[in-house]
Protein backbone atom coordinates (compact mmCIF):
# COMPACT_ATOMS: atom_id res chain seq x y z
CA UNK A 1 0.00 0.00 0.00
CA UNK A 2 1.46 2.94 -1.06
CA UNK A 3 -0.30 5.31 1.57
CA UNK A 4 -0.10 3.23 4.27
CA UNK A 5 -0.11 4.81 8.18
CA UNK A 6 -0.82 3.80 11.54
CA UNK A 7 -3.65 5.19 13.83
CA UNK A 8 -2.95 6.65 16.92
CA UNK A 9 -4.02 5.35 19.91
CA UNK A 10 -3.44 6.21 23.51
CA UNK A 11 -4.88 4.35 27.02
CA UNK A 12 -6.06 7.01 29.25
CA UNK A 13 -7.31 5.09 31.68
CA UNK A 14 -4.23 5.17 33.59
CA UNK A 15 -3.78 8.77 33.41
CA UNK A 16 -4.74 11.79 34.49
CA UNK A 17 -6.15 13.78 32.08
CA UNK A 18 -5.76 17.78 32.92
CA UNK A 19 -7.14 19.24 29.54
CA UNK A 20 -8.73 17.18 26.61
CA UNK A 21 -9.95 18.44 22.70
CA UNK A 22 -10.77 17.60 19.38
CA UNK A 23 -8.63 18.32 16.20
CA UNK A 24 -11.10 17.26 13.48
CA UNK A 25 -11.80 13.34 13.83
CA UNK A 26 -8.84 13.49 16.54
CA UNK A 27 -8.89 13.47 20.56
CA UNK A 28 -6.26 15.39 21.72
CA UNK A 29 -4.97 14.61 25.91
CA UNK A 30 -3.13 16.41 28.20
CA UNK A 31 -2.08 14.78 31.14
CA UNK A 32 -0.81 15.88 34.73
CA UNK A 33 3.12 14.12 34.29
CA UNK A 34 3.45 16.38 30.96
CA UNK A 35 1.96 14.04 28.17
CA UNK A 36 -0.18 15.25 24.65
CA UNK A 37 -1.51 12.01 23.75
CA UNK A 38 -3.62 11.58 20.71
CA UNK A 39 -6.19 9.33 20.03
CA UNK A 40 -7.29 9.02 16.57
CA UNK A 41 -10.51 7.33 14.78
CA UNK A 42 -9.65 3.57 14.22
CA UNK A 43 -10.36 1.76 11.20
CA UNK A 44 -11.41 -1.78 10.76
CA UNK A 45 -9.75 -4.06 8.66
CA UNK A 46 -12.17 -3.99 5.94
CA UNK A 47 -11.99 -0.60 6.16
CA UNK A 48 -8.14 -0.22 5.87
CA UNK A 49 -8.42 -2.60 2.64
CA UNK A 50 -10.68 -0.01 1.36
CA UNK A 51 -8.64 2.85 2.06
CA UNK A 52 -5.32 1.21 0.03
CA UNK A 53 -7.81 1.03 -2.78
CA UNK A 54 -9.35 4.49 -3.01
CA UNK A 55 -5.48 5.60 -2.51
CA UNK A 56 -4.04 3.25 -5.09
CA UNK A 57 -5.97 4.81 -7.70
CA UNK A 58 -5.80 8.42 -6.47
CA UNK A 59 -2.07 8.36 -7.85
CA UNK A 60 -2.65 9.25 -10.90
CA UNK A 61 -4.57 12.58 -10.03
CA UNK A 62 -1.83 13.89 -8.08
CA UNK A 63 0.04 15.83 -10.10
CA UNK A 64 -3.19 17.81 -10.72
CA UNK A 65 -3.98 17.32 -6.81
CA UNK A 66 -1.14 19.54 -6.43
CA UNK A 67 -2.18 22.24 -8.68
CA UNK A 68 -4.86 23.25 -6.87
CA UNK A 69 -4.48 26.55 -5.10
CA UNK A 70 -6.49 26.37 -1.82
CA UNK A 71 -7.12 23.11 1.01
CA UNK A 72 -10.56 23.59 -0.29
CA UNK A 73 -10.27 22.42 -3.38
CA UNK A 74 -8.10 19.77 -2.81
CA UNK A 75 -10.21 18.14 -0.18
CA UNK A 76 -13.57 19.26 -2.34
CA UNK A 77 -11.09 16.76 -4.94
CA UNK A 78 -10.39 14.01 -2.61
CA UNK A 79 -14.41 13.97 -1.53
CA UNK A 80 -15.87 13.62 -5.15
CA UNK A 81 -13.02 10.77 -5.65
CA UNK A 82 -14.43 8.36 -2.35
CA UNK A 83 -17.72 9.04 -3.56
CA UNK A 84 -16.74 8.11 -7.21
CA UNK A 85 -14.71 5.18 -6.09
CA UNK A 86 -17.65 4.15 -3.06
CA UNK A 87 -20.51 4.37 -6.92
CA UNK A 88 -17.86 2.22 -9.41
CA UNK A 89 -17.74 -0.39 -6.97
CA UNK A 90 -21.25 -0.58 -5.58
CA UNK A 91 -20.38 0.15 -1.89
CA UNK A 92 -22.03 3.45 -1.56
CA UNK A 93 -24.24 2.47 1.54
CA UNK A 94 -20.82 1.11 3.71
CA UNK A 95 -18.64 3.95 2.40
CA UNK A 96 -21.03 6.34 4.28
CA UNK A 97 -20.68 4.83 7.53
CA UNK A 98 -17.01 5.41 7.53
CA UNK A 99 -16.78 8.47 5.18
CA UNK A 100 -16.17 11.09 7.85
CA UNK A 101 -13.06 8.57 9.25
CA UNK A 102 -12.08 7.65 5.44
CA UNK A 103 -11.79 11.09 4.34
CA UNK A 104 -9.70 11.85 7.72
CA UNK A 105 -6.82 9.52 6.84
CA UNK A 106 -7.17 10.38 2.83
CA UNK A 107 -6.71 13.86 3.49
CA UNK A 108 -4.03 13.05 6.29
CA UNK A 109 -1.87 11.00 4.09
CA UNK A 110 -2.47 12.59 0.55
CA UNK A 111 -2.55 16.09 1.49
CA UNK A 112 -1.67 16.04 4.83
CA UNK A 113 1.11 16.12 7.35
CA UNK A 114 0.55 12.16 7.89
CA UNK A 115 1.59 10.92 11.55
CA UNK A 116 1.93 15.26 12.67
CA UNK A 117 -1.17 16.02 11.14
CA UNK A 118 -3.05 16.65 14.41
CA UNK A 119 0.56 18.84 15.46
CA UNK A 120 0.41 21.07 12.54
CA UNK A 121 -3.66 21.43 12.83
CA UNK A 122 -3.35 22.16 16.57
CA UNK A 123 -3.40 25.80 16.98
CA UNK A 124 -1.98 25.69 20.28
CA UNK A 125 1.05 23.54 19.48
CA UNK A 126 3.75 26.49 19.47
CA UNK A 127 6.47 23.58 18.56
CA UNK A 128 7.09 20.58 17.37
CA UNK A 129 10.48 18.67 17.91
CA UNK A 130 11.37 15.27 17.20
CA UNK A 131 15.20 14.46 18.31
CA UNK A 132 15.64 10.89 17.88
CA UNK A 133 13.16 8.43 15.36
CA UNK A 134 13.34 6.04 18.61
CA UNK A 135 11.85 8.05 20.86
CA UNK A 136 8.55 10.44 21.33
CA UNK A 137 8.26 13.70 19.83
CA UNK A 138 8.09 15.96 21.71
CA UNK A 139 5.57 19.67 21.57
CA UNK A 140 5.77 22.75 23.06
CA UNK A 141 1.92 23.86 24.22
CA UNK A 142 0.67 27.40 24.13
CA UNK A 143 -1.64 26.96 27.48
CA UNK A 144 0.13 24.29 28.97
CA UNK A 145 4.22 24.75 28.88
CA UNK A 146 4.67 24.76 32.89
CA UNK A 147 5.80 21.14 31.90
CA UNK A 148 8.53 22.85 29.07
CA UNK A 149 8.23 20.04 26.60
CA UNK A 150 5.19 17.52 26.42
CA UNK A 151 6.23 13.97 25.88
CA UNK A 152 3.58 12.42 22.73
CA UNK A 153 2.75 9.37 21.33
CA UNK A 154 4.62 9.61 18.30
CA UNK A 155 7.65 7.03 17.67
CA UNK A 156 8.28 7.21 14.29
CA UNK A 157 10.54 3.97 14.61
CA UNK A 158 12.91 3.58 12.19
CA UNK A 159 15.79 5.43 10.88
CA UNK A 160 14.80 5.08 7.21
CA UNK A 161 10.86 5.95 7.89
CA UNK A 162 11.97 9.04 9.78
CA UNK A 163 14.04 10.26 6.61
CA UNK A 164 11.33 9.52 4.10
CA UNK A 165 9.47 12.02 6.75
CA UNK A 166 11.74 14.28 6.68
CA UNK A 167 11.75 14.46 2.77
CA UNK A 168 8.31 14.80 2.75
CA UNK A 169 7.99 17.51 5.47
CA UNK A 170 10.15 19.62 3.27
CA UNK A 171 8.15 19.14 -0.11
CA UNK A 172 5.87 20.98 1.76
CA UNK A 173 8.29 24.33 1.75
CA UNK A 174 8.81 23.70 -1.74
CA UNK A 175 12.81 22.74 -1.07
CA UNK A 176 14.40 19.42 -1.08
CA UNK A 177 16.74 17.71 1.53
CA UNK A 178 19.32 14.70 0.62
CA UNK A 179 23.08 13.40 1.49
CA UNK A 180 24.67 16.23 -0.30
CA UNK A 181 22.36 19.06 1.47
CA UNK A 182 21.74 16.99 4.40
CA UNK A 183 20.51 20.14 7.03
CA UNK A 184 17.36 22.49 5.77
CA UNK A 185 15.31 25.27 6.65
CA UNK A 186 11.74 26.17 4.72
CA UNK A 187 8.62 28.09 5.41
CA UNK A 188 5.38 25.82 4.74
CA UNK A 189 2.25 28.23 2.69
CA UNK A 190 0.71 28.49 6.44
CA UNK A 191 4.47 30.23 7.69
CA UNK A 192 5.51 27.58 10.06
CA UNK A 193 9.14 27.09 9.82
CA UNK A 194 10.41 23.51 9.63
CA UNK A 195 14.42 22.63 10.22
CA UNK A 196 15.36 19.39 9.43
CA UNK A 197 18.92 17.26 9.53
CA UNK A 198 18.56 14.17 7.07
CA UNK A 199 19.77 10.72 7.79
CA UNK A 200 22.88 10.83 10.11
CA UNK A 201 24.90 12.78 7.95
CA UNK A 202 25.21 15.76 10.37
CA UNK A 203 23.61 14.28 12.97
CA UNK A 204 24.77 11.84 15.04
CA UNK A 205 21.15 10.13 16.13
CA UNK A 206 19.97 9.96 12.68
CA UNK A 207 17.38 12.31 11.18
CA UNK A 208 15.64 15.08 13.46
CA UNK A 209 12.91 17.54 12.86
CA UNK A 210 12.37 21.00 14.19
CA UNK A 211 8.81 23.13 13.47
CA UNK A 212 8.14 26.59 14.60
CA UNK A 213 4.77 27.46 14.32
CA UNK A 214 2.51 30.38 14.08
CA UNK A 215 -1.14 30.93 14.87
CA UNK A 216 -2.90 30.23 12.10
CA UNK A 217 -4.31 33.65 12.30
CA UNK A 218 -1.41 35.60 12.76
CA UNK A 219 -1.71 37.77 16.52
CA UNK A 220 -2.09 41.27 16.31
CA UNK A 221 -1.55 44.54 18.30
CA UNK A 222 -4.85 43.34 20.25
CA UNK A 223 -3.26 40.15 20.81
CA UNK A 224 -0.36 41.33 22.43
CA UNK A 225 -2.10 43.73 24.54
CA UNK A 226 -4.35 41.10 25.65
CA UNK A 227 -1.76 39.02 26.46
CA UNK A 228 0.38 41.85 28.34
CA UNK A 229 3.11 41.68 25.87
CA UNK A 230 3.16 45.12 25.67
CA UNK A 231 1.33 48.10 27.59
CA UNK A 232 -1.26 50.33 25.58
CA UNK A 233 1.03 53.48 25.89
CA UNK A 234 3.69 51.47 24.69
CA UNK A 235 1.98 50.42 21.44
CA UNK A 236 1.00 54.12 20.66
CA UNK A 237 4.28 55.52 21.61
CA UNK A 238 5.92 52.89 18.40
CA UNK A 239 3.00 53.79 17.14
CA UNK A 240 3.82 57.12 16.51
CA UNK A 241 7.25 56.78 15.80
CA UNK A 242 6.42 54.01 12.81
CA UNK A 243 4.30 56.93 11.60
CA UNK A 244 6.92 59.35 11.48
CA UNK A 245 9.15 56.66 9.70
CA UNK A 246 10.75 55.64 12.41
CA UNK A 247 13.86 52.94 12.02
CA UNK A 248 13.52 49.95 15.17
CA UNK A 249 15.02 47.32 15.93
CA UNK A 250 13.69 44.10 18.01
CA UNK A 251 16.25 42.25 20.79
CA UNK A 252 15.54 38.49 21.75
CA UNK A 253 16.23 35.23 21.84
CA UNK A 254 15.27 32.39 19.60
CA UNK A 255 11.59 32.19 20.21
CA UNK A 256 11.40 35.16 22.75
CA UNK A 257 8.48 36.80 20.02
CA UNK A 258 10.82 38.80 17.97
CA UNK A 259 8.96 37.97 14.61
CA UNK A 260 5.71 38.10 16.34
CA UNK A 261 6.01 41.37 17.35
CA UNK A 262 7.10 42.83 14.19
CA UNK A 263 3.61 41.30 12.49
CA UNK A 264 1.94 42.63 15.27
CA UNK A 265 2.97 45.88 15.62
CA UNK A 266 2.73 46.46 11.94
CA UNK A 267 -1.24 46.17 12.45
CA UNK A 268 -1.11 49.72 13.30
CA UNK A 269 1.15 50.71 10.80
CA UNK A 270 -0.88 53.33 7.68
CA UNK A 271 -3.04 50.79 5.91
CA UNK A 272 -2.23 52.63 2.52
CA UNK A 273 1.64 52.27 2.73
CA UNK A 274 3.48 50.04 0.74
CA UNK A 275 5.79 48.13 2.70
CA UNK A 276 9.22 45.68 1.51
CA UNK A 277 10.10 42.76 3.65
CA UNK A 278 13.01 40.87 2.97
CA UNK A 279 13.80 37.68 4.91
CA UNK A 280 15.75 34.41 4.36
CA UNK A 281 13.39 32.01 5.55
CA UNK A 282 9.82 33.73 4.61
CA UNK A 283 7.94 34.24 8.15
CA UNK A 284 6.37 37.86 8.10
CA UNK A 285 2.33 38.25 7.34
CA UNK A 286 2.27 41.80 6.32
CA UNK A 287 -1.60 42.80 6.28
CA UNK A 288 -1.19 45.29 4.15
CA UNK A 289 -2.50 45.54 0.95
CA UNK A 290 0.23 46.56 -1.26
CA UNK A 291 3.62 44.56 -0.13
CA UNK A 292 6.66 43.55 -2.33
CA UNK A 293 7.39 39.97 -0.11
CA UNK A 294 11.62 40.01 -1.25
CA UNK A 295 13.57 36.55 0.07
CA UNK A 296 16.55 35.19 -0.70
CA UNK A 297 17.82 32.76 -3.13
CA UNK A 298 20.33 30.24 -2.27
CA UNK A 299 21.60 27.44 -4.70
CA UNK A 300 21.29 24.05 -3.34
CA UNK A 301 24.49 22.51 -3.21
CA UNK A 302 28.03 25.49 -3.16
CA UNK A 303 27.19 29.19 -2.90
CA UNK A 304 26.98 30.95 -6.40
CA UNK A 305 27.24 33.79 -8.50
CA UNK A 306 23.44 32.86 -8.95
CA UNK A 307 22.68 33.68 -5.30
CA UNK A 308 20.73 36.66 -4.13
CA UNK A 309 21.66 37.72 -0.22
CA UNK A 310 19.99 40.53 1.88
CA UNK A 311 21.98 42.72 1.12
CA UNK A 312 21.19 42.44 -2.57
CA UNK A 313 17.59 42.73 -1.05
CA UNK A 314 17.89 45.93 0.89
CA UNK A 315 20.35 47.70 -2.05
CA UNK A 316 16.86 46.73 -4.64
CA UNK A 317 14.13 47.67 -2.18
CA UNK A 318 15.59 51.34 -2.26
CA UNK A 319 14.40 51.56 -5.91
CA UNK A 320 11.15 49.92 -5.21
CA UNK A 321 9.78 53.05 -3.44
CA UNK A 322 9.00 51.62 0.05
CA UNK A 323 7.26 53.63 3.06
CA UNK A 324 8.47 50.96 5.24
CA UNK A 325 10.96 48.40 5.14
CA UNK A 326 11.31 45.08 7.06
CA UNK A 327 14.51 43.01 7.43
CA UNK A 328 12.95 39.80 9.06
CA UNK A 329 16.71 39.43 10.68
CA UNK A 330 19.69 40.58 10.53
CA UNK A 331 22.67 38.65 11.44
CA UNK A 332 26.07 39.80 10.15
CA UNK A 333 27.01 42.69 7.38
CA UNK A 334 24.00 43.21 5.77
CA UNK A 335 23.30 45.25 8.86
CA UNK A 336 25.58 48.01 7.55
CA UNK A 337 23.51 47.95 4.11
CA UNK A 338 20.14 48.26 6.47
CA UNK A 339 21.35 51.29 8.29
CA UNK A 340 22.45 52.51 5.02
CA UNK A 341 18.75 52.33 3.45
CA UNK A 342 17.17 53.87 6.59
CA UNK A 343 19.68 57.17 6.36
CA UNK A 344 17.18 57.11 2.00
CA UNK A 345 14.02 58.69 4.30
CA UNK A 346 11.73 55.68 4.44
CA UNK A 347 11.23 53.83 8.26
CA UNK A 348 12.44 50.30 8.88
CA UNK A 349 12.32 47.33 11.52
CA UNK A 350 14.22 44.24 12.00
CA UNK A 351 14.92 41.89 14.53
CA UNK A 352 18.62 40.98 15.74
CA UNK A 353 19.72 37.60 18.44
CA UNK A 354 20.62 39.02 21.48
CA UNK A 355 20.62 38.57 25.08
CA UNK A 356 19.95 42.17 25.90
CA UNK A 357 19.48 45.87 24.07
CA UNK A 358 23.05 47.05 24.98
CA UNK A 359 24.81 43.88 24.01
CA UNK A 360 23.39 43.69 20.22
CA UNK A 361 24.12 47.62 19.85
CA UNK A 362 27.71 46.52 20.93
CA UNK A 363 27.75 43.87 18.85
CA UNK A 364 26.36 45.85 15.15
CA UNK A 365 29.34 48.64 16.24
CA UNK A 366 32.29 45.68 16.54
CA UNK A 367 33.83 44.20 14.20
CA UNK A 368 32.94 42.52 11.47
CA UNK A 369 29.56 44.60 11.16
CA UNK A 370 31.22 47.80 11.93
CA UNK A 371 27.98 50.35 12.28
CA UNK A 372 30.04 53.74 12.57
CA UNK A 373 28.16 56.31 15.30
CA UNK A 374 27.21 58.63 11.98
CA UNK A 375 24.89 55.80 11.26
CA UNK A 376 23.67 54.29 14.48
CA UNK A 377 22.91 57.68 15.34
CA UNK A 378 19.56 56.38 12.32
CA UNK A 379 18.48 54.24 14.68
CA UNK A 380 15.67 55.72 17.21
CA UNK A 381 14.06 53.18 19.59
CA UNK A 382 15.05 49.24 20.30
CA UNK A 383 12.35 46.86 22.43
CA UNK A 384 13.85 43.39 24.00
CA UNK A 385 11.15 40.68 23.99
CA UNK A 386 11.84 38.07 26.19
CA UNK A 387 10.09 35.10 27.01
CA UNK A 388 9.52 34.62 30.79
CA UNK A 389 8.20 31.90 33.47
CA UNK A 390 5.14 33.85 34.81
CA UNK A 391 3.81 33.23 38.52
CA UNK A 392 1.70 29.96 36.94
CA UNK A 393 5.28 28.27 35.72
CA UNK A 394 3.55 28.71 32.46
CA UNK A 395 5.97 31.22 29.94
CA UNK A 396 4.68 34.44 29.40
CA UNK A 397 6.04 37.15 26.62
CA UNK A 398 7.45 40.40 27.57
CA UNK A 399 8.69 43.20 26.09
CA UNK A 400 11.38 44.01 28.87
CA UNK A 401 12.31 46.87 27.79
CA UNK A 402 11.64 49.59 25.57
CA UNK A 403 14.58 52.22 24.45
CA UNK A 404 14.66 54.88 22.75
CA UNK A 405 17.64 56.03 21.02
CA UNK A 406 19.42 59.50 20.71
CA UNK A 407 22.04 60.89 19.19
CA UNK A 408 25.07 62.70 21.18
CA UNK A 409 28.46 64.08 20.36
CA UNK A 410 30.09 60.89 19.87
CA UNK A 411 27.65 58.43 18.95
CA UNK A 412 24.29 57.36 20.74
CA UNK A 413 22.30 56.81 24.06
CA UNK A 414 19.58 54.99 25.23
CA UNK A 415 17.29 55.90 27.75
CA UNK A 416 14.97 53.20 28.95
CA UNK A 417 11.25 54.53 29.11
CA UNK A 418 9.46 51.56 29.67
CA UNK A 419 11.13 48.56 31.93
CA UNK A 420 9.15 45.24 32.73
CA UNK A 421 8.69 44.60 36.31
CA UNK A 422 8.32 41.14 37.43
CA UNK A 423 6.55 41.70 40.33
CA UNK A 424 3.79 43.95 39.54
CA UNK A 425 3.41 42.50 35.69
CA UNK A 426 3.78 46.25 34.58
CA UNK A 427 6.79 48.64 32.62
CA UNK A 428 6.83 51.56 34.78
CA UNK A 429 5.46 54.81 32.90
CA UNK A 430 1.58 55.22 32.20
CA UNK A 431 1.25 58.84 31.93
CA UNK A 432 1.13 60.36 28.34
CA UNK A 433 2.55 63.81 29.96
CA UNK A 434 5.49 62.13 31.58
CA UNK A 435 6.69 59.86 28.70
CA UNK A 436 6.66 63.09 26.60
CA UNK A 437 8.61 64.82 29.07
CA UNK A 438 11.41 61.93 28.80
CA UNK A 439 11.18 61.44 25.30
CA UNK A 440 13.11 63.44 22.81
CA UNK A 441 11.86 61.74 19.81
CA UNK A 442 8.65 61.92 20.23
CA UNK A 443 8.42 65.94 20.76
CA UNK A 444 10.67 65.77 17.15
CA UNK A 445 7.95 63.43 15.90
CA UNK A 446 4.99 65.71 17.12
CA UNK A 447 6.59 68.80 14.05
CA UNK A 448 7.64 66.03 11.55
CA UNK A 449 3.57 65.32 11.70
CA UNK A 450 2.15 68.12 12.95
CA UNK A 451 0.30 67.07 15.67
CA UNK A 452 -0.24 68.08 19.17
CA UNK A 453 1.55 65.14 21.51
CA UNK A 454 -1.03 64.82 24.12
CA UNK A 455 -4.28 64.74 22.21
CA UNK A 456 -2.55 62.63 19.51
CA UNK A 457 -1.26 60.00 21.98
CA UNK A 458 -4.41 60.19 23.67
CA UNK A 459 -6.70 59.21 20.44
CA UNK A 460 -3.89 56.79 19.76
CA UNK A 461 -4.59 54.79 23.47
CA UNK A 462 -8.21 55.36 22.85
CA UNK A 463 -8.17 53.44 19.67
CA UNK A 464 -6.18 50.81 21.00
CA UNK A 465 -8.46 50.35 23.73
CA UNK A 466 -11.26 50.15 21.77
CA UNK A 467 -9.55 47.14 19.99
CA UNK A 468 -9.54 45.57 23.02
CA UNK A 469 -13.50 46.04 24.13
CA UNK A 470 -14.47 45.11 20.84
CA UNK A 471 -12.03 41.90 20.83
CA UNK A 472 -10.84 42.67 17.50
CA UNK A 473 -8.43 39.84 17.17
CA UNK A 474 -9.05 39.63 13.12
CA UNK A 475 -6.81 41.76 11.29
CA UNK A 476 -10.15 43.54 9.15
CA UNK A 477 -11.74 44.54 12.74
CA UNK A 478 -8.09 45.83 13.76
CA UNK A 479 -7.65 47.79 10.79
CA UNK A 480 -11.38 49.23 10.86
CA UNK A 481 -10.80 50.58 14.18
CA UNK A 482 -7.24 52.10 14.06
CA UNK A 483 -8.11 53.57 10.32
CA UNK A 484 -10.18 55.85 12.04
CA UNK A 485 -6.57 57.62 13.22
CA UNK A 486 -5.95 58.65 9.68
CA UNK A 487 -8.11 60.78 8.29
CA UNK A 488 -8.24 60.48 4.53
CA UNK A 489 -9.28 56.79 5.14
CA UNK A 490 -12.83 57.11 5.81
N1 LIG B 1 3.52 37.79 22.69
C1 LIG B 1 3.32 36.50 22.51
N2 LIG B 1 2.40 35.83 23.23
C2 LIG B 1 2.19 34.52 23.06
N3 LIG B 1 2.86 33.75 22.15
C3 LIG B 1 3.78 34.34 21.40
C4 LIG B 1 4.07 35.74 21.54
N4 LIG B 1 5.05 36.06 20.67
C5 LIG B 1 5.36 34.92 20.03
N5 LIG B 1 4.60 33.88 20.44
C6 LIG B 1 4.69 32.51 19.96
O1 LIG B 1 6.01 32.05 20.20
C7 LIG B 1 6.56 31.36 19.09
C8 LIG B 1 7.85 32.01 18.67
O2 LIG B 1 7.62 33.32 18.23
P1 LIG B 1 8.52 34.08 17.16
O3 LIG B 1 7.87 35.38 16.92
O4 LIG B 1 8.77 33.21 15.98
O5 LIG B 1 9.89 34.25 17.95
P2 LIG B 1 11.31 34.73 17.39
O6 LIG B 1 11.10 35.48 16.11
O7 LIG B 1 11.87 35.59 18.48
O8 LIG B 1 12.14 33.49 17.21
C9 LIG B 1 5.46 31.37 18.03
O9 LIG B 1 4.77 30.15 18.07
C10 LIG B 1 4.54 32.48 18.45
O10 LIG B 1 3.20 32.24 18.07
MG1 LIG C 1 11.94 35.13 14.22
Amino acid sequence: MVFKFTALDADIGQVQVIDHYDIGEAKVYITSTGQYLIKEPPLSQEEYEFYGTITEHLMNSLPFIDKLETDEEKIHHLETHIWKEAQDTGQVEKVSKFFDRLRYYIIREVIGYGIFDVLIHDDDVEEVLAERFDRNVGVIHRRHSEAHILDTNIVIGKSDEMNSYVSRLMQKTGKSVNISKPIMDGTTKAKHRITVTFSNEVSLNGPTVTIRKFPSKPYTITHLLQFGTISKIMAAYIWVLIDAKAFGLIVGETGSGKTTLINSLMTMANPRWRILTIEETPELQIPHKRVVSLKTRTSPLIRSDNDIGIMELIKASLRMRPDFVIVGEVRGEEANEMFQSAATGHGGLSSIHGSDIKSALTRLAAEPINIKPSQQMLLWFAAHSTRLKGSDGKAIRRIRSLTEINPTEDGIAGTDLFSYDRRTDSFGLDDVEELIKKSKRLNHVAELLGVELVSDMQKRIQLLDQCLEKKAYDIPQVFEILKKYYSFVD
